[in-house]
């Protein structure tokens, strides 16, 4: 890269703009939506990761639950799009991460939900729950219950060693 292309790309990352959020619920949806329609069904505060690289970046300022959905490359490879990448490239981010919810289609097989299995292992929590493209009824319902019982003082208290 020249050096003026670097000097400018560490001006714009110094100055990027950013959106806090506390929302305890985090999701990507890409331009397909199948995953933005389901936390509408959820009717909770949520927070979008931005789809372009021109919006503001997402930090998280509270513990909350990671949502996405999985778009494999050849046999799994590059499973997790670069928009959650970034996401997780700030350390605020991962600190406050608690579990991930996954997205995907069994269409394919052992990459199923893949990217939220791997961030998970990666950031050494849960895989909370796992449903297929806009999810059924009962997945909205459970994962709705799931989330209560998650943020209960007392289910909080379990997860601490
Ligand atoms: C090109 C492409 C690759 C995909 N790869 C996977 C995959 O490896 N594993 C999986 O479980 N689902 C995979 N899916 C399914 C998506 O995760 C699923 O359609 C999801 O609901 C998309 O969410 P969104 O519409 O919110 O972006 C893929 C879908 C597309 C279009």
């Amino acid at each position: 890269m020249p050096p003026t292309a670097l000097a400018d790309r560490q001006y714009a990352e110094a100055h990027e703009p950013l959106v806090f959020t506390d929302s305890k619920l985090v999701f990507f949806s890409s331009v397909s939506e199948n995953t933005a329609r389901f936390v509408e069904k959820l009717q909770m505060d949520s927070a979008r990761i931005p789809l372009h690289a021109h919006e503001p970046k997402l930090i998280t300022t509270a513990p909350y639950i990671l949502l996405i959905p999985t778009y494999g490359g050849e046999r799994g490879k590059r499973s997790i799009l670069p928009q959650i990448m970034k996401f997780l490239g700030y350390e605020e981010n991962r600190k406050n991460l608690r579990g991930v919810i996954g997205a995907g289609n069994t269409n394919f097989g052992e990459f199923y939900c893949i990217a939220a299995k791997r961030i998970a292992e990666k950031c050494n929590v849960p895989v909370l729950y796992t449903f297929e493209l806009m999810g059924t009824p009962e997945d909205v319902l459970r994962v709705r219950e799931g989330l209560e019982t998650f943020w209960t003082p007392a289910s909080q208290k379990q997860q601490k060693p």
